[in-house]
């Protein structure tokens, strides 16, 4: 499959899945989700303390990472303060659209735009942060991925990638590495309908490169300071970087 089918697939299947996307996603998680998202928008306080700072949240889908940056970046300003708006992007219209509409529910100024991560419509140096949620890996290609994010990064800007990865080898490891692979699979396409985009997650992680291997391909496209914290018993990692 060469890259513009990998990606034309990928954005059929989120397509498939966007109206059970945000429940699925908390009941197979334990709601565990919405916490390895306020753990991120935490890491990048400093950021998003900057009234003037600009954030951009890549394959964003329904946007709830996007939605923790900005509740992170309300707290830690004033409220009468003038800020630039969180720009959430995906090249799914049907997850916009719920993202627009999780937007006009909370009174969220995030403003979210369809763009496919590998092609952004945005000029050089124009964000100060960049982060995506479990988006990185569908990319057709990473390397290109990171080049992209690098390029519409201010100079010393950080980058943000939450991914899964394949846990560690401990007992705690093996329990989810089964629940992921067995379970979660299961549960997935009975309530969605759509066995195969719910076997393409277990798939699609374990193909992924290991932690240093993604920080090693950081540091090939231009970042520096590259870095990652591996949570939930090493399945998830806040890889962190900044535009050299
Ligand atoms: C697993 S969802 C994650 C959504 C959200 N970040 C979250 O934390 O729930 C992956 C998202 O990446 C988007 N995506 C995948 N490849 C993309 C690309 N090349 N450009 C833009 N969006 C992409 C999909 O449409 C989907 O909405």
């Amino acid at each position: 499959m060469d890259e513009r089918e990998a990606s034309a697939r990928v954005r059929d299947m989120f397509t498939r899945i966007a109206p059970r996307y945000d429940f699925l996603n908390h009941l197979l998680s334990f709601s565990l989700d919405r916490i390895w998202r306020r753990r991120t928008a935490r890491h990048f306080l400093h950021i998003l303390s900057r009234p003037e700072a600009r954030v951009l949240d890549l394959c964003c889908g329904t946007g709830d990472l996007t939605f923790a940056l900005d509740r992170g970046r309300s707290a830690a300003l004033n409220p009468a303060e003038r800020r630039s708006p969180i720009i959430g992007s995906d090249f799914v219209e049907g997850m916009l659209f719920r993202a627009r509409d999780k937007a006009a529910g909370a009174r969220s100024d995030a403003l979210f735009a369809a763009a496919d991560a590998l092609r952004l419509p945005f000029a050089n140096e124009s964000f100060d942060l960049v982060t995506t949620a479990f988006g990185f890996r569908n990319l057709a290609n990473y390397e290109d991925g990171l080049r992209e994010f690098a390029r519409v990064l201010r100079r010393g800007g950080e980058m943000g990638i939450l991914e899964f990865t394949e846990p560690g080898s401990g007992p705690m490891g093996g329990i989810f590495r089964f629940y992921f692979r067995q379970i979660l699979p299961r549960i997935g396409g009975a309530i969605s309908g759509d066995k195969e985009a719910y076997a393409y997650l277990p798939g699609s992680v374990s193909k992924f490169p290991s932690p240093p291997e993604v920080a090693a391909l950081m540091e090939r496209t231009g970042f520096s300071d590259v870095r990652f914290a591996a949570w939930n018993f090493g399945s998830v990692i806040l890889h962190s970087a900044r535009r050299a």
